[in-house]
C-alpha cells in the first residue's frame, strides 16, 4: 500500500502542531501541503511564523524543520478550509477546535489532538493497539452527522501513558480503582495557556485545570467497551513540575483478582501489539518495564521508541488498595500529542478509515 495523502495541519506553529511536523517529516504515506495558525500567524511563511518579535525561534521540536516546509504560506482557518485536502490535523485550543474541527470533518477526516469533541457520545478517544474496536464508532459518527469526514482525537496527554500502562493490567486481572498522582511536564500546556518558566522554576504547580476530569472520563471510556465505559474508579492528582518534556505518574491499582510484582510485571512485558507493525511511526514496544528503581526519569527516558514508547518502572505490591503499584512516564508532545496523532492516521488509513480523494 503507498498511499500519498495530502495534509494539511491547523494550529501547526504550536507545540502539539510542531510535533505532528516533525513526525511528517519525510513520511512515506502523508505529504504536507498546507498549514494553518492564527490570524498572528497568517499571511506569514511557516518560518517567520515560527520566529517571535524578537527573532527568537518558537521551533520546540528535535531537528530543524524542512526547509520546504518553511517556504508554505500560513493560512487562516478559512483559508485552509478552502485547500484540497486528504486529512487533517487538529493542533488547537479546544475553544478553537469547537468552531473549526466540525467544518473540517464535514469534508475531510480530522485527526485531532484537541478535547472538544472527545466527551461526545459518538466520538471514540483512541490509541491504536489500545481500544482499537472502539473505531467503529466513526462509520456512526459520519453517518448520524451527514460528514464525508470525522473527528477522531487522541486522548489528553497525561491519560495516555495511564491508559497504555492499565491496560494489560485490566486484562489479567479486572482494575478496579486507580488512584494516580502526575508530575506533568511544561510542555504539556502549551505556548498560548502555557505556564511561565519564573512560576515554575524551583517549584511545583499544584492544579491543572480541568486535567483531573479529563484523565478520570478518558480513562474509563478508553479501556471501556464502546458506549459502556469501564466499570473501575479514577482519581487523579495533577501537578505540574519543572520538566520540559515528559509527564510522570505514579499510579496505584486496586484489582479484582489477585495480582502482585511478579504478575503484573509479566503481564505488562508481555503486552505486545501486533497490530501496529508495518506502521511508519510505531515503536517496536509501546510499552516496557524498566527493572531498574531509579527509573522512569523524563530525561532519560521520555525518549524510548522515539518518544513513543511508555515506561513503567517500581513496580511492586500495593497493600492499601490490594493491587500493585509503579510508576510511569510517557511523552507527552511526541506519543501524546503529534506523533501519537499520526500514528492514529496511519492506523486508519491502513483499516481504510481514511482514503485519499479519487
Ligand atoms: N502540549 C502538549 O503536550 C499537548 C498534548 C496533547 C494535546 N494537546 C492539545 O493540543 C492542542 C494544542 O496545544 P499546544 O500545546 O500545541 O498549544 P500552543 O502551543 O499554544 O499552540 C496553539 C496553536 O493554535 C494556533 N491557533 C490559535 N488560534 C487559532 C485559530 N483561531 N485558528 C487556527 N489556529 C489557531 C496557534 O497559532 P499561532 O502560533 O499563530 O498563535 C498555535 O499554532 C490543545 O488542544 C492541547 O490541549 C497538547
Amino acid at each position: 500500500m503507498t498511499p500519498t495523502l495530502r495534509v494539511g495541519i491547523l494550529g501547526a506553529t504550536g507545540l502539539a502542531g510542531q510535533q505532528v511536523l516533525a513526525a511528517l517529516e519525510q513520511h512515506p504515506w502523508f505529504t504536507v501541503v498546507a498549514v494553518g495558525a492564527s490570524e498572528n500567524s497568517a499571511g506569514k511563511s511557516l518560518g517567520d511564523a515560527l520566529r517571535d518579535p524578537s527573532g527568537a525561534s518558537r521551533w520546540f521540536a528535535d531537528g530543524r524543520p524542512q526547509a520546504s516546509l518553511l517556504s508554505l504560506p500560513c493560512l487562516n482557518d478559512e483559508q485552509l478550509l478552502a485547500q484540497p485536502l486528504d486529512l487533517v490535523f487538529s493542533a488547537v485550543s479546544k475553544e478553537v477546535a469547537e468552531v473549526w474541527e466540525p467544518r473540517f470533518a464535514e469534508r475531510v477526516p480530522v485527526v485531532s489532538t484537541a478535547s472538544a469533541f472527545r466527551y461526545e457520545a459518538d466520538v471514540p478517544i483512541l490509541i491504536p493497539g489500545i481500544n482499537d474496536a472502539h473505531a467503529e464508532a466513526l462509520h456512526d459518527q459520519r453517518r448520524k452527522r451527514g460528514w464525508r469526514g470525522f473527528i477522531a482525537p487522541i486522548p489528553n496527554c497525561t491519560t495516555t501513558g495511564l491508559a497504555v500502562s492499565l491496560k494489560p493490567l485490566h486484562e489479567a486481572f479486572g482494575v478496579r480503582t486507580v488512584m494516580m498522582t502526575s508530575l506533568q511536564a511544561v510542555s504539556g500546556a502549551g505556548r498560548q495557556g502555557g505556564v511561565l518558566a519564573l512560576d515554575v522554576i524551583d517549584n511545583v504547580i499544584p492544579f491543572i485545570p480541568g486535567e483531573e476530569e479529563k484523565v478520570e472520563r478518558e480513562t474509563k471510556k478508553i479501556l471501556g467497551h464502546w458506549d459502556e465505559p469501564a466499570p473501575f474508579t479514577v482519581s487523579c492528582t495533577c501537578t505540574r513540575v519543572n520538566v520540559s518534556d515528559g509527564h510522570l505518574e505514579a499510579v496505584f491499582v486496586g484489582t479484582e483478582r489477585r495480582a502482585d510484582t511478579a504478575a503484573a510485571t509479566a503481564a505488562m512485558e508481555g503486552f505486545g501489539v501486533d497490530g501496529l507493525r508495518g506502521l511508519p511511526s510505531a515503536p517496536d514496544r509501546l510499552l516496557r518495564v524498566d527493572p531498574d528503581p531509579f527509573r522512569p526519569q523524563p530525561r532519560r527516558d521520555r525518549n524510548a521508541g522515539d518518544g513513543m514508547t511508555v515506561t513503567v518502572g517500581r513496580i511492586r505490591d500495593e497493600p492499601a488498595l490490594h493491587g500493585v503499584k509503579y510508576v510511569v512516564l510517557s511523552h507527552n508532545t511526541k506519543l501524546g500529542a503529534g506523533k501519537g496523532a499520526v500514528l492514529l492516521a496511519e492506523w486508519l488509513t491502513r483499516e481504510a478509515f481514511i482514503v485519499g480523494a479519487a
